[in-house]
């Protein structure tokens, strides 16, 4: 099973909820919603009252993606806010085992994410510890920009990789996706797939459908 995770940062926050309407009317089942702090990453998006207003508006799995520096500090506040899975990046924190273990306490699922010029290797000793791992296609911090080719040998390792230690794991892909590439990414091993600009420039009913086919759903 394949998911489409449509990135909110590209949605028109000022119909949001209307947007939010068409996403799930279309048969979107999980939200991605990026958590810059400006320090981790180059720019600043939303925050926990931020997600707590849209949780007010759907009921779709909230995919949350911290690019933040130590997230351990506001898990409990996500998980308020209506997280579903919280997901941290490698180069963000000083102890990924507890970090883990504090996301999972507090009662969310858990994703490891590692940035276009980390090695991909450093994720093997949480594979058996983590929910998910998501690949990032481009330098997190903007919408709308162009897929870094390298991330689908990354989707290939931790396919190979996972595959005796957590076969259920969830592996994630992140940044330029769009319908010429998505069918390159799924061949790799990704199985949530997250647009933002695709989803969100032009008709969104027509382009969730249009990926929802591509992704086999
Ligand atoms: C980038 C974010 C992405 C972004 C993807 O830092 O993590 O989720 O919104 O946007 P597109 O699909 O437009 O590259
Ligand atoms: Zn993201």
């Amino acid at each position: 099973m394949n998911i489409l995770s449509p990135s909110l940062l590209s949605i028109d926050f000022n119909n949001i909820e209307k947007n939010a309407k068409i996403l799930d009317a279309a048969g979107v089942k999980w939200y991605h919603l990026d958590v810059m702090d400006g320090a981790f990453v180059p720019n600043i998006s939303f925050g926990q009252p931020v997600i707590k207003s849209i949780r007010k508006i759907t009921k779709a799995f909230f995919d949350v993606h911290l690019m933040i520096n130590e997230p351990k500090r506001y898990i409990d506040s996500f998980k308020d806010a209506g997280a579903d899975l919280l997901t941290v990046h490698y180069e963000a924190c000083e102890n990924i085992d507890e970090t883990i273990e504090l996301i999972k306490k507090a009662g969310m699922k858990v994703g490891l994410s590692v940035n276009p010029e980390t090695e991909i290797e450093v994720v093997k000793p949480y594979l058996d510890k983590v929910d998910m791992i998501l690949v990032m296609s481009v330098h997190p911090g903007f919408g709308g920009q162009k897929f870094i080719p390298s991330a689908l040998d990354k989707l290939e390792w931790v396919k190979r990789e996972s595959q005796n230690i957590n076969p259920d794991i969830l592996i994630e892909v992140d940044g330029g996706i769009n319908f010429e590439n998505v069918s390159d990414v799924l061949s790799a091993g990704a199985n949530v797939i997250v647009a933002g600009s695709a989803c969100f420039n032009g008709d969104i009913s027509e382009n969730v459908g249009r990926f929802n086919k591509l992704l086999g759903e």
